[in-house]
């Protein structure tokens, strides 16, 4: 992607004097992270409350096997709401929640408490113990946030399934995590229809004679719609939870006990398992929170849009904030339901100062028009956030103008579910900004960008040229793709061989004074409105439908979603092509398999694939005709003639 091509370097934004002089943040911070890395994060880990003390800030020997905080104990749910109520703060609103119909409910830490509390001892009785795997599946509600909260103080690891995903999705998950329990809700609001979502759970687990792992499911009432029902197997969380004591005490366990897994696309059609632990994840969630969003528990309104089915929502709506006593809005639905408006009216209503969104969301806001937003008062916005693709620099400029009023801050951060937090990021009140790069690794973070062999790049090219490499180890790392092993090893440290960087998979890189600008994946996956995707994946579901002999996935450039998906298909022998009704019925059958967010933007008929002659697809040339560029070099196709009918449909 050359989204950076337009920006003069030379266009920069630094801290008022005003903002700075308040900040959380000082260069000073860098200076400390550098002067002794691992006493900085130690440093940071005493934000938290510990049971137990660690013995050793960062165990690495056994690279790529990370242990930060050996021998140390703690709670994360302990840390991130029973402590705040015990300082005193039991009143404080932990999450004002806005249902997509318009209902609210404004819950404080002492209810989050007895809510977290009751689920325990719920989850507890239902036989399930410390390690044991829990399947959520559920929407933006409440109970959702409780019952990952549940799950930490339990020392359950959840995987939290997008309530997008579809029940094959879901299945697929379950099973890889051999869950127990699966938590859900009967339905989920989508723009005033009720739709259902525990009888996508039914369809998930009777599938194939049933999901053997699973003994409960436990079903939050939400949309009043009817259920199938499972006697002895389904129970209603008002049935339980609702009945259970609000008393319960938090056990404390090992600083690398698995907090949660959350499957992400890779370059393969199997969504890998991204494995966390508790110690050194919740260190750098807090850590990262406190200081990029330059957040004050008492003074801040904070808002992060995504959904808890994503990393950023466990890191920054669940963990990170509830760590830092954050008050923060969460909101069920779409940004446009029931008009262009809901998200200001959001930050009119509570007064939010702290907003986190995705540049999608951003574009889009451009395309409804400047008087959406201009219409009202968003002057308690004090900073915002981006996260999940590259911000162009327009839309970086038009976000500061138009919702931050020409003077917040913006935070372009770049991470990953891999890294568990952010990364490379400005430091408000410290760095001077420049729209669409996320300038400098955070303190305590390292970060290089390399070539093919491992040399550092040049300063100052404008060509995508490098790879994003991380060369040092940091807190909230993933542990591992969980039961595979070897597919961490190969697809993350493999790369730079016995150098021990972890390959990010992102292009990216330095300007004429060293910032850092990333560029977009290098690999097979592509990023639509934020959204990781691989193409083997959606690739896999054409395939699976009966008219379909085989196809190609790729990512084409799009003003707003950042990448769209573009689909070439063959037919197999005999199936008649009747064109829009055919297109109309793959795309479908994609969003049934994956989700409706890997709906192909376009599917094209075609006779022929190129490939080259050792059988591989060329998706840069598929790419060329997706973005309706000339064609680049196809002299190694087998049939170069290939072309000639894939650009004629
Ligand atoms: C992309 C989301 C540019 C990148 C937290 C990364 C970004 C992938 C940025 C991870 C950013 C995320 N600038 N690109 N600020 N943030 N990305 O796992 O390609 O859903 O590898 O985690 O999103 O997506 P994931």
């Amino acid at each position: 992607m050359q989204l950076s091509s337009v920006v003069s370097h030379s266009e920069i934004y630094p801290p008022s004097t005003e903002f700075a002089a308040t900040a959380n943040a000082t260069e000073a911070l860098y200076d400390r992270a550098e002067a002794d890395r691992l006493a900085f994060w130690a440093e940071q880990a005493n934000r938290l409350h510990w049971d137990q003390p660690w013995s050793q800030v960062l165990d690495w020997d056994d690279a790529p096997l990370a242990r930060w905080f050996v021998d140390g104990k703690l709670n994360v749910a302990y840390n991130c709401v029973d402590r705040h109520v015990h300082a005193g703060h039991g009143d404080q609103v932990a999450i004002h929640w806005e249902g997509e119909p318009g209902d609210s409910r404004d819950i404080t830490y002492g209810q989050l408490l007895a809510e977290v509390c009751r689920a325990a001892n719920t989850l507890t009785s239902l036989g399930l113990r410390a390690g044991d795997r829990v399947a959520i599946y559920m929407p933006m509600v409440p109970e959702a946030i409780v019952s990952m909260l549940a799950c930490a103080r339990l020392g359950l690891t959840h995987s939290v399934v997008f309530a997008g995903f579809s029940p094959s999705a879901l299945r697929q998950r379950v099973d890889d995590a051999e869950a127990r329990l699966v938590i859900t809700t009967d339905g989920q609001w989508r723009r005033g229809t009720a739709a259902p979502l525990k009888a996508a759970v039914d369809e998930a687990l009777s599938a194939d004679g049933g999901a053997a792992s699973v003994e409960h499911v436990l079903v939050v009432r939400r949309t009043g719609i009817e259920v199938p029902w499972t006697a002895g197997r389904d129970l209603w969380w008002d049935e339980t939870v609702g009945q259970a004591s609000a008393e319960h005490e938090a056990e404390a366990f090992d600083a690398e006990h698995p907090l949660f897994i959350l499957y992400t696309s890779g370059t393969t059609g199997k969504p890998k398992g991204i494995l966390h632990t508790s110690g050194g994840y919740l260190t750098q969630a807090a850590y990262t929170h406190h200081y990029v969003f330059d957040h004050n528990p008492g003074r801040d309104v904070y808002w992060c849009t995504a959904d808890i089915g994503w990393v950023t929502g466990h890191s920054y709506i669940v963990y990170g904030p509830l760590a830092n006593r954050a008050t923060q809005v969460v909101y069920e639905g779409t940004p446009n339901f029931p008009n262009e408006h809901r998200h200001f009216e959001i930050i009119e209503k509570y007064g939010v100062s702290i907003y986190y969104t995705a540049p999608t969301l951003v574009r889009t806001f451009m395309k409804w028009g400047r008087e959406i937003p201009e219409s009202h008062n968003l002057s308690s916005l004090r900073l915002l956030g981006s996260v999940g693709e590259p911000i162009n620099p327009e839309a970086w400029r038009w976000y500061r103008e138009v919702i931050g009023s020409n003077k917040t801050p913006i935070v372009d951060t770049w991470w990953q579910t891999e890294t568990g937090a952010m990364m490379i990021s400005p430091l408000p009140g410290v760095t001077a900004a420049k729209p669409g790069a996320a300038m400098r690794p955070l303190p305590g973070i390292s970060a290089k960008v390399v070539d093919e062999d491992g040399n550092p790049v040049e300063l100052g090219e404008t060509e995508a040229n490098g790879y994003l490499v991380l060369d040092k180890p940091w807190p909230a790392m993933l542990r591992g793709i969980w039961g595979d092993p070897e597919r961490y090893q190969d697809t993350y440290w493999a790369r730079y061989g016995t150098r021990g960087w972890y390959f990010a998979g992102d292009g990216a890189k330095l300007d004429k004074d060293g910032d850092l600008w990333v560029l977009g994946r290098v690999d097979d996956v592509m990023n639509v409105s934020g959204h990781r995707i691989s193409t083997a994946e959606v690739e896999s579901a054409l395939v699976g439908h009966s008219a379909v002999a085989e196809a190609a996935v790729v990512g084409a450039t799009d003003a707003t979603t950042g990448q769209g998906i573009v689909a070439f298909v063959i037919l197999t022998g005999g199936t008649e092509d009747t064109g829009d009704a055919l297109v109309a019925e793959l795309k479908a059958e994609v969003s049934r398999e994956i989700s409706p967010i890997a709906r192909p933007r376009e599917i094209h008929v075609v006779p022929e694939l190129p490939k080259t002659r050792s059988g591989k697809i060329m998706r840069r040339l598929l790419r060329d005709v997706a973005e309706g560029r000339e064609l680049g070099d196809t002299s190694t196709l087998v049939d170069p003639t290939v072309f000639e009918a894939i650009a004629r449909r």
